[in-house]
């Protein structure tokens, strides 16, 4: 095949919702060996594109064409059959079954067995080794990181597909290192000929590994271009068909009396197995970034301190009281808030409206007898939607119609709503455009200047350098290293996070 002929190609594809036309007229184009990222706001329409090349959405008009045979889909094990294989952010594999069980689901040797296990297992083994793993095959597949078992469900999908790769979003949950080994495989299949379609909102990731980029916009082709003739502000202003606001900005810092007492004190607060016991002061007006790698024990805390995990030792005050923080119902009556890092399993009610998702912490905070009113209700969504741009025809949408990214800004704004004494926001951005991600950030450093306090979990450190008075570290469940003030440095951070843990047993705290 020629450099220029399209490994899959569509023409003219259109999708519409009831109220949105997702996808207009679209031409797209993917040549085999290449990474072709996908690019576009919340709601441009890239998931709903890779959902009709795959059957698991019906296109209302255009052409799919494979090799130049036109090809249709009709579920996602069809687009397999064809040569189309698809692996989403979240896995979509069975955690309970093992790595070699999941990678050959369906397809097993036939004979029954322990001959038929054996082979199985020999035969998983061969296909990680291809992807440079070797693992434990007979293990669990939840007995691995994200990380792995997104190289285990790429190799699937490789295993069956073998022509076209999708990956949305495969990296919003990986760290550095696991982003890494990713791309590694990544870069592996794409000079064995495989065309990969890939879907991310880190634009350093786009430009790492990807050859071409397509950019839409409200559903519309906006453009294709090699990477090589882009920059990031090029990139970004056809993405949003506006100039960005400038993106450096005087940070937030400074104007933190902590000569007056705290509003939390936390003292040697911890929970056996998950966070050594820490003792944090949080002070009004104050945004507490919280860095460490995936599995740190940063969410932990956060856990911690909501009483989601409730703590064995240590206790709190608040203004100088005895706090009981048993439950979230605690938290949420001291006047907490808590934005999960997962929206699909803590928090996002996909059947109801987008006025009800937003609404429902208030509700619970003020006892579900004394309904909050219909009219109030209508003003709260309205203005969320608008301040935070959520993308949506209306506030009465089912929030499980809207895209990945403006879920997450609902649920932001469901917290935002109970009007919080201290927020905890575990991963604020994560599958956020660039634009919405300014205009969260610009939200963060407004909300503390009104007096709220913020707990940041965020594993964007010059995000959390641009807005923290304070940085506190994890690793390996304990808190490490806290950076305040003009120590804050996406440097001093990345030392803290990857000091080794000999010497780290010295200096901690
Ligand atoms: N099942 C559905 N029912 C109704 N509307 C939908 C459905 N799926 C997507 N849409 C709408 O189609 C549009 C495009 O959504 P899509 O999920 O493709 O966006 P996206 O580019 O993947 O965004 P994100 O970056 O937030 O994941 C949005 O307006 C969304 O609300
Ligand atoms: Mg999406």
């Amino acid at each position: 095949m020629s450099e220029s002929q399209a490994l899959l190609r569509t023409e003219g594809l259109t999708k519409t919702f009831p109220g949105t036309r997702a996808l207009d007229a679209v031409d797209f184009d993917l040549r085999a060996g290449e990474v072709h990222a996908l690019l576009g706001e919340n709601g441009a329409g890239k998931s709903t594109l890779i959902k009709c090349l795959t059957g698991a959405y019906r296109r209302d008009a255009g052409e799919i064409l494979l090799e130049g045979a036109p090809i249709d889909p009709r579920d996602t094990q069809d687009a397999l059959a064809l040569g189309i294989g698809t692996v989403y952010q979240e896995v979509n594999l069975l955690p309970n079954l093992s790595v070699a069980e999941n990678l050959l689901l369906g397809r097993q040797p036939r004979r029954v067995g322990l001959v038929r296990r054996r082979a199985m297992n020999d035969r998983a083994r061969a296909m990680l080794a291809r992807y440079g793993l070797s693992i434990d095959v007979t293990r669990n597949l939840d007995a691995y990181s994200v990380a792995i078992q997104q190289i285990v469900a790429i190799a699937r999908a490789v295993s069956m597909s073998g022509r076209v790769l999708i990956l949305d979003e495969p990296t919003a949950s990986l760290d550095r290192d696991e982003v890494a080994m990713l791309f590694d495989v990544v870069r592996g299949l794409r000079d064995n000929g495989l065309g990969i379609i890939f879907i991310s909102h880190f634009l350093d990731q786009v430009f790492e590994i990807a050859d071409r980029v397509t950019v839409l916009r409200n559903g519309r082709l906006v453009g294709v271009h090699d990477i090589g003739g882009l920059d990031r502000l090029r990139l970004v202003n056809l993405m949003l068909g506006r100039e960005l606001a400038e993106e450096t900005r005087e940070t937030g810092r400074g104007g933190i009396d902590y000569d007056a007492a705290p509003r939390l004190r936390f003292s040697g607060t911890g929970r056996r197995g998950a966070i050594a016991p820490f003792d944090l002061d949080v002070h009004r007006g104050e945004v507490i970034g919280v860095a460490g790698l995936l599995g740190s024990g940063r969410t932990e805390t956060a856990e911690l301190m909501f009483g989601a995990a409730p703590m064995d030792c240590g206790s709190v005050t608040s203004e100088g009281r005895p706090l009981r923080l048993a439950s979230p119902r605690d938290a949420i009556g001291a006047g907490f808030g808590f934005s999960p890092e997962d929206r699909k399993t803590s928090g996002i009610i996909g059947d109801m409206s987008v006025r009800e998702n937003i609404v429902l912490a208030l509700q619970a905070r003020q006892g579900w007898l004394r309904r909050v009113p219909m009219r109030r209700q209508r003003e709260l969504a309205d203005d969320f939607i608008k301040r935070l741009d959520i993308r949506t025809s209306d506030a009465e949408k089912p929030i499980g119609e809207l895209s990945g990214g403006n879920q997450q800004k609902a649920l932001l704004a469901r917290w935002l709503a109970t009007n919080p004494e201290f927020l905890i926001l575990d991963e604020p951005t994560r599958g956020i455009d660039v634009g919405a991600h300014a205009e969260i950030i610009r939200m963060i450093e407004e909300l503390c200047a009104s007096g709220m306090s913020l707990l940041v979990i965020s594993a964007e450190l010059d995000e959390l350098v641009a807005y923290s008075h304070r940085v506190i570290v994890v690793r390996d469940r304990v808190h490490v290293a806290e950076l305040v003030g003009e120590a804050i440095t996406t440097d001093a951070i990345v030392k803290a996070i990857a000091r080794p843990a000999a010497e780290a047993g010295e200096n901690a705290r």
